[in-house]
Order: structure tokens, then sequence, then C-alpha cells
């Protein structure tokens, strides 16, 4: 996206990536996009298969112990969410790119940054065997939580935030037709799930589990027994069975470190921060980001001015912030806690009944849910043109 946003303001950028084209493309992930990063990228004009096959939801359910109750994000925002694979922007985005005919390698390999200090930093890489050099004015690190740009700052110029928590996600991908039209979290005693989508024909499904789940005890069968019994709610409603066609664990944490940039480098998205997926906000983060290093891009090349580059870490870091918090309440809010405290189960089902019948909690949900604003400047259309035509 940022090398789109770049093209688009007539600066020249090298995109670099070591996984396949064919990986990028079809690996799933996220699937939630708030409206601002909906608005982004039809305004930059990589937006129209995301308007006719993207789903768009007006609603979310959380099912509190077999009970679902659903919450109005678009009566109470007037905003809504869509759901569209992370891996179909990517898809789009790497078509949009090799359009421009501007370069995009993939499959490169060691990878390292260096005089990220000096006014022509440079990126070592080989691509193809052969090894590569680019001098260039900046470097963007969106290279992920494991990448390498970050553990290329020295350690004494960043400072890490960081929550491990107890528990991680199985997910699948099944050929079943979605059973609802919203996405239904859901609390259990056995612990959280979560029913999601990815077109008309595929659900996407979630099971709280151990971190480090070991999946060769969870044969298909126990997969869906789970499923059923932790999201199946007592208007009859239940998630419809299908085959399973990709099936993962993952950990979950929230990290951040600060601040997103070290001399001539700006990280961005995963690289710069995680959250717990339980708030759908990676992505949307990560989008947020890049507008925002776009911006102070072209501004840099147009007058010369730092100012907003100079801002990008601090500005970037309000958002992370308010999703960090965000990620990790609505993290504490579904999951089961094993510490066994009795106090800490009561209370978290008070919160539940608080959350699914005040309609100022429902609001407060709702807003951070949708997602606030991708930047107050950015007001949709009219600022995203001006960016564009300077
Ligand atoms: C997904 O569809 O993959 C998804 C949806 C909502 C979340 C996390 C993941 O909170």
């Amino acid at each position: 996206m940022l090398g789109h946003l770049l093209h688009m303001a007539g600066i020249d950028s090298v995109i670099i990536e070591n996984r396949a084209k064919d990986y990028v493309i079809e690996r799933v992930r996220a699937g939630v996009l708030e409206q601002g990063t909906v608005d982004l990228m039809i305004e930059s004009g990589v937006g129209d298969r995301l308007q006719r096959e993207g789903l768009f939801h007006d609603g979310v359910s959380i099912n509190v112990y077999g009970q679902r109750r659903r919450i109005d994000l678009a009566a109470l925002t007037g905003r809504r969410i869509t759901v569209y694979g992370q891996n179909e922007v990517v898809k789009d985005l790497v078509a949009a790119r090799m359009a421009t005919g501007r370069p995009l390698h993939f499959e490169v390999a060691d990878v390292a940054v260096v005089d990220l200090e000096s006014n022509q930093p440079k990126i070592r890489f080989t691509h193809n065997d052969e090894p590569q050099e680019i001098r260039c004015d900046f470097i963007a690190g969106c290279d992920g939580f494991h990448g390498i740009c970050r553990p290329s700052i020295p350690e004494d110029c960043i400072r890490i935030y960081e929550r491990v928590y107890p528990f991680g996600w199985l997910g699948i991908l099944a050929n079943a037709a979605p059973s609802s039209p919203e996405l239904v979290y859901s609390r259990h005693p056995n612990g959280f799930a979560l029913f999601s989508m990815r077109s008309n024909a595929v659900t996407r499904l979630y099971l709280q589990c151990a971190p480090d789940e070991d999946l060769s005890q969870w044969p298909d069968d126990r997969i869906w027994e789970e499923l059923l019994t932790r999201l199946g709610s007592d208007d009859g409603w239940k998630p419809n069975v299908g085959p399973i066609t990709q099936k993962g664990v993952t950990g979950m944490r929230s990290f951040v470190a600060e601040p997103m940039r070290y001399g001539r480098m700006f990280l961005a998205g995963d690289a710069a921060h995680i959250v717990p997926p339980t708030g759908a906000k990676g992505l949307n983060l990560a989008m947020a980001d890049i507008w925002r290093l776009s911006r102070g891009l072209a501004e840099y090349y147009q007058s010369g001015s730092e100012a907003l580059l100079d801002r990008y870490s601090a500005d970037c870091l309000q958002r992370v912030w308010r999703a960090q918090q965000f990620s990790w309440w609505m993290t504490s809010l579904l999951h089961r806690s094993d510490t066994g405290n009795l106090f800490d189960c009561r209370r978290q089902r008070a919160e539940l009944e608080y959350v699914t019948n005040s309609p100022s909690a429902m609001t407060s949900l709702a807003e951070n849910y949708v997602g606030f604003p991708i930047a107050h400047e950015f007001a949709g259309e009219a600022s995203l043109q001006m960016m564009l035509r300077s």
C-alpha cells in the first residue's frame, strides 16, 4: 500500500519481499477492514474488487454463555465493517503495482539494512543468487514482527512494551456457507470461539487453545465438536459444518516498539506493533501507519520539510495505544482464564452483561471496533486528492 500511495504521489520506491508471490496472495490471514481502510483503498483506486466482493456488516454478535446478543455497529456509530481477506487486499495491491511496472521483487534473501543514521541508508539482499544493494533516501520497515528492520535498531534507541497471553487461537477455514451473515464472538465455559467468514461459501472459525497447542491432537471431528459446543446458542443457531481446508495455531501477544523510527528508517505495521486478534485491528493499524508515512514522504519531496516525518512516530502511536487498549480489553473480556480465580470469572461475566445490555457500553465497544478515522486530516477524499495532486 505504501508503494502504491508513493507511486501516486510521483515518488519512486523498490519493494522487496522474501516470500514467493503465490505464498503472499494465498496465505489466509486477517479479514476485517475498518471503514477508514476501505475508504483509503477505494479513494486510491484499488478498491474495485473490494466493493464488488467485500461483505459489508452492520453488526456483530456476542454469545454470552449460550445467549447470542447483537451489537448494532451501524446504528450506534454510523459506520460498518467489511469482511475481505487480507490476502485479497495484498492480491489487489500486487496487481496494481505490477501494472505500474515499478520494481517489486519476490523471493529475496539475506536482507540487511545499513547506514540508517546517514542521509543515504542502504538495503543489501540477494535476488536470483546475485548480491544487490539499494541506496535510497528512506527505508520503510514493513517486514512484520519477525522481520529484520526492528532488530537492526541499536537496543538503547528503542523501547519495547510487551504482554504475552497464556492462550492462542486454533483457526480453521472450511468449505461451508456461513450460517450467519455477521460475526459471532462467543464466551463459553470451555473458552472463547469466533465465527467469521471469507465469502458466501467459506467459513472462518477460531477456538481458544493453549499457545503451543499440538494440532495433531485436533482431528477435524474434534474441532467441529468443540466449535459447535462453544458457538451454539439457545436460539438454535450454530455454524454449518463442511470440509476443513486450512488449520493453524497462533499465539497471542500485545507488543509496541517506540519510537517507530530510527534515523532514516521508519517502522510500520507488525514490525512496530502486534495486537491480539480479538479486536481485528492488526491490518487496520498497518494501513493507518502507511497513510501517515506516505503523507510525510510526500511533504518531504514537495517542500523539503521533515515536519510530518518527525511527527510520524508520535502520531501513529496515539492510534496504536488506543488499539492496544481495546484489543487487550476485548481479549480479557472474552477468553477463559485458567488461573481458577472465581472472582475474576464473575467480574468478567458482569462485564459481558454490561457490554451487551447498556447502550453506552455497546457504543464504546462499537466505536472502537469500527475504528476511528485514519487521521483527523484524512476526512476522506479531499485530503487524499490533495496529496495525490502534489
Ligand atoms: C477473521 O475473520 O479472520 C477474524 C475476524 C475477527 C477477528 C479476528 C479474525 O477479531
